[in-house]
């Protein structure tokens, strides 16, 4: 049979990238990340969709040129429709719609946490993919779900926060330390040097499913506010052992859910997606789970992690199969539900 080439494109946040696949399999992954934000302590959405305006055009270029395919080749376009920040949305999304007019080819919309969960299917040699249903932990800088997965387009959010997304609690206690944004990765290099035990922070009430990170940002701002008016050097003088507690808290609070999740559903397959999952103490936790709970423990490859285009590009791939596609009527939609 023919092979299928997706072009696809990410524009949801504050990364622009481009994928393209050949079937399930991955040929280029261009992100192209921007640093404008880093000063600011956070994404600035108007400063966001100004950088995709510019950088859009030679992402694609280069996810076209390291493919080493020709653009006449393409099937079909698929582009991240929602959920994100609107002015981000747009740009991807209006690129996607005129390139698929212009060389005359099938356009494909994506939900980017669908994206985060079926990143898992992308081809790799001596990687196992996961077996239906299963659960997936989306943890990102936006979202924070438990989602039951039955097949590759029916999912349910079985949980979900009800205030910040994990992946802000981590940026957002980073920035309380005075690190740069984004400061989750920070958090977790420094995490593997200190005491996970130094300090103890109290784990939120939320009954079901459902995650809380508000309260711990909270306890955390006051806890350091305190120590610091006792001894200035605090921070730096404690850093790895506040990263590790940190880290330890927010951790416990994942599992302790995802083994709720578990014995709910029954379900003992659980995926991790989204930038947090690139946490090394998620993953430590995670693969201990095998061996003390005898889950099934599925963790993606790191470049699938983050915001990318080739999560993009596999969720394009099965709905070209399923000729699920879009006519160019369609605009973003920045709160798009599973
Ligand atoms: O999926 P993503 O790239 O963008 C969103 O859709 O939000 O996730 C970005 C988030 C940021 O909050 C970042 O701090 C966090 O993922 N992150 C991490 C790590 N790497 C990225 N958080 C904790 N530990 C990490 N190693
Ligand atoms: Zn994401």
């Amino acid at each position: 049979s023919q092979n299928i080439y997706i072009l696809a494109i990410e524009s949801s946040c504050d990364d622009t990238a481009a994928a393209i696949l050949k079937n399930d399999t991955l040929l280029s992954n261009i992100v192209a990340t921007q640093e404008v934000h880093q000063k600011f302590g956070g994404v600035v959405p108007e400063l966001a969709s100004r950088a995709h305006q510019q950088n859009i055009v030679p992402v694609i270029h280069q996810a076209i040129a390291e493919a080493n395919i020709d653009k006449k080749d393409i099937s079909a376009i698929a582009f991240t429709k929602g959920p994100g920040l609107m002015g981000s949305l747009l740009v991807g999304t209006s690129f996607a719609k005129s390139l698929a007019l212009g060389l005359n080819i099938p356009l494909i919309e994506v939900n980017h946490m669908q994206a985060h969960i079926l990143a898992h299917f992308i081809k790799e040699q001596n990687y196992k993919i996961p077996e239906f249903p299963f659960l997936a932990l989306t943890i990102s800088g936006g979202h924070t779900q438990i989602v039951r997965v039955d097949s590759h387009f029916e999912m349910k959010v079985i949980g979900q926060t009800i205030d910040d997304a994990v992946g802000e609690a981590y940026d957002k206690s980073a920035k309380i330390m005075g690190l740069p944004y984004p400061g989750g990765p920070l958090i977790d290099k420094y995490a593997q040097l200190g005491d996970p035990k130094a300090y103890k922070f109290t784990k939120p009430k939320v009954g079901g499913l459902d995650f809380s990170f508000s309260g711990l940002k909270t306890a955390i701002l006051y806890f350091i506010q305190k120590q610091v008016k006792e001894n200035p050097n605090f921070i730096e003088e404690n850093r790895n052992d506040i990263c590790a507690s940190i880290q330890y808290t927010i951790v416990n609070i994942l599992m302790d859910k995802l083994k709720k999740a578990v014995k709910e559903t029954g379900i003992n397959q659980i995926a991790i997606g989204g930038g947090v999952s690139a946490n090394s103490g998620i993953r430590k936790a995670l693969n201990e789970a095998e061996g003390k709970y005898g889950w099934k423990t599925y963790v993606p490859k790191f470049e699938y992690t983050t915001d990318n285009a080739a999560m993009i590009g596999i969720v394009g791939y099965y709905k070209y199969l399923a000729k699920d596609f879009t006519d160019l009527s369609v605009t973003a939609q920045p709160r798009y539900k599973i």
